[in-house]
């Protein structure tokens, strides 16, 4: 089996990118983004976007599914601000039991409930004068919204059991997998907050959406998983990239992190070949879409689904033929001017861009 450069994908698939030839300028460090890794169009599009708002005091919305950066991003924005040199501090408003997260995120004085005993600093105080990320914030309960409403108006709260109203300079990053206009829709999350939070918003793309981040992405990990573990894996053979370029990669960019570091370690030397990949990779060529559909309690729209459904396997047509419309349109039973009209109602693009 041929080994190949782990760009080499990219190259292959050149032909069928319309992506200008835009470097990637955060691999070098130029742009101040070393550790994120990215540059497909989508990912160079919020690199510049993150580039004119990080020194701004402007509410950050970050959105997107698991896995693709949000927390790195919230970090990378906390240190391109002018606020860089003051305190980042993260809380994930999802892990936190909701009793305790009012006193983690305000504080409390001596005696304010049973085991209060001393007073505490909420993080919303450790963060004066820098960024806060409130993370999950989709997770928080609709009494902690109205309070952290009132931090984003005012910039002030009071401690639980306390009295006294503190004031902070803080920048409010909000993070979440949820879609939140949904949520507020369902009244699962105040619309009142939802508009204050919806300044700027930035949505992070699914990593099945950047598929060309998938080679240098691979290259970074094995590396930063060589030097950590002392290994000397160095290739990855074209067969096997091509499989990890046909996955969906549901857990995103921390799944595709977590295998190399796993087939690294398990490897210890040379090259990782297709078969190496777990069997979820080594299917993925057979992936059927369909098989994820399930109707949840809530229903499903029909319409929308078998709209989805058309979407995908015109996506996985395209892809199989190299975006070869005229084959593509064969492997459907369509015409090619069929074909044409709904790649154009679908908005489809090759997805190495
Ligand atoms: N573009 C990237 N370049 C390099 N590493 C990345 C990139 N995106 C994500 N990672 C890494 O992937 C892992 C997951 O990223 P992160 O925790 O920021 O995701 P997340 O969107 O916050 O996920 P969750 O919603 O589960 O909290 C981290 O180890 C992070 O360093
Ligand atoms: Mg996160």
């Amino acid at each position: 089996m041929q080994n190949a450069a782990l760009n080499n994908p990219i190259q292959n698939k050149k032909n069928t990118s319309d992506s200008s030839n835009m470097q990637a300028p955060q691999l070098n460090g130029e742009s101040g983004f070393q550790n994120i890794i990215g540059q497909s169009k989508k990912m160079m599009e919020m690199f510049a976007l993150v580039n004119k708002v990080a020194d701004c005091d402007s509410t950050i919305l970050l959105n997107g599914e698991t896995g693709t950066g949000k927390g790195l991003v919230a970090k990378a924005i906390h240190q391109k601000s002018n606020r860089a040199n003051k305190p980042f501090i993260s809380i994930n408003c999802g892990a936190i039991p909701e009793n305790l997260l009012e006193s983690e995120l305000f504080g409390h004085v001596r005696g304010a409930f049973t085991g209060a005993t001393s007073s505490k600093l909420g993080k919303f105080e450790l963060a004066d004068g820098g960024t806060i990320l409130l993370d999950e914030i989709g997770d928080m309960s609709s009494d902690l919204q109205v309070k952290v409403l009132k931090v984003l108006e005012e910039g002030e709260f009071e401690q639980v059991g306390g009295s006294k109203t503190i004031k902070v300079d803080v920048r409010i990053i909000a993070a979440t997998h949820r879609d939140l206009s949904e949520e507020v829709q369902k009244g699962n999350f105040r619309e009142d907050l939802y508009y204050r939070l919806y300044v700027i918003p930035l949505m992070l793309p699914s990593l099945r959406e950047r598929m060309s981040d998938i080679p240098p992405l691979t290259s970074f990990f094995m590396e930063q998983s060589n030097r950590k573990n002392n290994r000397e894996v160095n290739e990855v053979t074209e067969d096997a990239m091509s499989m990890m370029m046909s996955y969906p990669w549901p857990g995103n960019v921390r799944e595709l992190k977590n295998m190399v570091e796993r087939l690294v370690v398990l490897k210890g030397s040379g090259e990782i070949a297709a078969r190496d990949l777990p069997p979820e990779l080594r299917n993925s060529q057979n992936y059927e879409p369909s098989a994820a559909l399930e109707i949840s309690d809530d229903g499903i729209c029909l319409n929308s689904a078998v709209t989805e459904f058309e979407k995908s396997l015109i996506l996985q047509s395209l892809e199989k033929t190299k975006w070869v419309k005229n084959k593509a349109a064969k492997l459907l039973h369509l015409n090619r001017t069929t074909l044409v009209e709904k790649i154009k109602r679908h908005q489809l693009q090759p997805c190495n861009i």
